[in-house]
C-alpha cells in the first residue's frame, strides 16, 4: 500500500497512491459509481496507465450505523488520518441524540480550515443569469471559527442569565436590548485562524495565475472580529507576500499623500503580474457576484459569509447539481473533497442524480494530487457531454432539446468522451 505524505508543506504523491472513499447516502452510491468510473479513466488516459489510485471505502454515515452502530466508526477516521486526502459522497445527518453533524465532525477532527469552493460556469447549464460565464471565482471560506463554533446559550436558562450579568456588571454592557429573554452566541475570529485561512487563498491565487483577491467581511459593523479579518489579511499580504501582491490598503495608505502616487504603485503593481488584494463588506458583496462578477476571481471570508456566498454563487451557474468543493488543512496536507449537496432521498435509487457535484470535487482532488493533467480531462470530458445534452433529469428539464439518461448512463457517456 502507497500512502500520500506531507514533507516541509509539500504533498508527496506516489504512482498508485490509496485514496480513502466515503460513497455516501441516499444518492451516494449512484453518483460515487459513476465517479469512480470516470476518474479512473482519467488517470488512465493522462498516465497511460503509470499511475492508478487505490481507492479504498470507509464507512460513515447510515451504511456505518447499520453495519457498526456507529455513524462515524473510529477507523474511518484513522484511515483518513493515514492517507491524507479522501473522497466523501453526502451523508444523512442523524436526528436526534446529540450526534454532531458528520460533515462538522469530520472537519473539525481533521482541523480542515480551509472550505475550498471553485465556481464556474460550464455551457449550456441552466441559470438564471443573462451572462453565466462570466462567473468563475474560487471561494476560501473559513471553516473553523466563527459562529458555527456552537457558542451558544439559549434563553431562560442559568448560563445566559450568569453572562448577561456578567457582561452587565464587569463590562458596562448597555445595548443588550432586552437582557431579560435574550439568548447569546459568541463569534470567535483569530488572527490565526483568519491568517491560515488568507495564506491559502493567496498561494492559491499565486499558483494559479489569478488576478485578484477579495476580502469579504463584515467590519463596518464587527469591527474587532470581521474587521480583524480584514486587517490581519492585509498585513499578512503586506510581509510576508509583500514582493507578490500589491493591496488596496497600500493604495489607500499612498492616496493619503497624492492619488498620481496611488495610481502609478497600482499601474505598476498591474504591469509586475502583482496579485491584487482588496475587500468587500459582504452584503455589497452578494450585489457584486450577482451584477459584476467578472471583477471577482478569488475570495477569502469568514465562516458564515462564505455559507451565504457559496450558495448564492452555486445557484448563479446552475445550482447544487454540479458544485463541488473541498475541506483542505494546507499545513498538515489532509484534504476531504465532497459532493456539496446532501443525500436527496427524494431520488435516491432512481438513476436521476446529477453525478457532476462530486466528479468535480473529484476533479479538484487529481489537481490538489499535482495530477493537473487528469483533472483537466474530467472537466473537459463534462464540458462536452452537456453541449451534447445528454444529461440527467435536474437538467434535462430546463434545458432545450436535451435527451435524459440516467446517473449511470451519464458517467458512461463520460467514460466514452475520455477513451476517444
Ligand atoms: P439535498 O441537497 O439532499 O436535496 C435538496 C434538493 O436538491 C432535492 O430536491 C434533491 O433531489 C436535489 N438534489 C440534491 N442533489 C442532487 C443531485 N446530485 N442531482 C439532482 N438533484 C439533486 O438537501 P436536503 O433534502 O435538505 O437533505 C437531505 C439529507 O442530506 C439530510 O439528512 C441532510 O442533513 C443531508 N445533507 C448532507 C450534506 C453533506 O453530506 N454534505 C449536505 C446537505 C445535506
Amino acid at each position: 500500500m502507497s500512502y500520500i505524505t506531507i514533507e516541509e508543506e509539500t504533498i508527496r504523491v506516489p504512482d498508485h497512491p490509496v485514496i480513502p472513499f466515503i460513497a455516501g447516502d441516499g444518492i451516494g452510491p449512484e453518483i460515487w459509481s459513476a465517479t469512480k468510473q470516470v476518474l479512473d479513466a482519467a488517470v488512465h488516459k493522462a498516465y497511460a496507465g503509470q499511475k492508478q489510485i487505490q481507492w479504498q471505502e470507509v464507512l460513515a454515515g447510515e451504511k456505518a450505523f447499520n453495519k457498526t452502530g456507529e455513524w462515524l466508526p473510529k477507523a474511518t477516521l484513522e484511515t483518513i488520518q493515514k492517507a491524507k486526502v479522501a473522497l466523501k459522497g453526502p451523508l444523512t445527518t442523524p436526528i436526534g441524540g446529540g450526534i454532531r453533524s458528520l460533515n462538522v465532525a469530520l472537519r473539525q477532527d481533521l482541523d480542515l480550515f480551509a472550505c475550498v469552493r471553485p465556481v464556474r460556469y460550464f455551457t449550456g447549464v441552466p441559470s438564471p443569469l443573462k451572462e453565466p460565464e462570466k462567473t468563475d471565482m474560487v471561494i476560501f471560506r473559513e471553516n473553523t471559527e466563527d459562529v458555527y463554533a456552537g457558542i451558544e446559550f439559549e434563553k431562560d436558562t442559568p448560563e445566559v442569565q450568569k453572562l448577561i450579568q456578567l457582561l452587565q456588571t464587569d463590562f458596562g454592557v448597555k445595548k443588550i436590548r432586552f437582557p431579560e429573554s435574550s439568548a447569546l452566541g459568541i463569534k470567535p475570529i483569530s488572527k490565526e485562524g483568519s491568517q491560515r485561512l488568507i495564506a491559502a487563498a493567496i498561494d492559491y491565487a499565486l499558483a494559479n495565475g489569478r488576478k485578484t483577491l477579495t476580502l469579504v467581511h463584515k467590519g463596518n459593523i464587527m469591527k474587532f472580529t470581521e474587521g480583524g479579518f480584514k486587517k490581519w489579511g492585509y498585513e499578512l499580504a503586506e510581509s510576508r507576500y509583500k514582493e507578490q501582491t500589491f493591496t488596496m490598503n497600500q493604495y489607500a495608505t499612498l492616496a493619503k499623500e497624492s492619488q498620481e502616487a496611488a495610481k502609478t504603485a497600482y499601474d505598476q503593481a498591474l504591469a509586475a503580474g502583482k496579485l491584487i488584494i482588496n475587500d468587500v463588506i459582504a452584503d455589497n458583496m452578494l450585489q457584486q457576484i450577482l451584477l459584476y462578477p467578472e471583477k471577482y476571481d478569488v475570495i477569502a471570508t469568514c465562516n458564515l459569509n462564505g455559507d451565504y456566498i457559496s450558495d448564492a454563487l452555486a445557484a448563479q451557474v446552475g445550482g447544487i447539481g454540479i458544485a463541488p468543493g473541498g475541506n483542505i488543512n494546507y499545513q498538515t496536507g489532509h484534504a476531504i473533497f465532497e459532493a456539496t449537496h446532501g443525500t436527496a432521498p427524494d431520488i435516491a435509487g432512481l438513476g436521476k442524480a446529477n453525478p457532476c457535484s462530486m466528479l468535480l470535487s473529484g476533479s479538484m482532488l487529481l489537481a490538489y494530487l499535482g495530477w493537473q493533467e487528469a483533472s483537466d480531462l474530467v472537466e473537459q470530458a463534462i464540458e462536452k457531454a452537456l453541449l451534447n445534452k445528454k444529461v440527467t433529469a435536474d437538467f434535462a428539464h430546463s434545458m432545450e432539446n436535451a435527451t435524459e439518461v440516467t446517473t449511470a448512463e451519464f458517467g458512461q457517456i463520460l467514460v466514452a468522451l475520455l477513451q476517444e
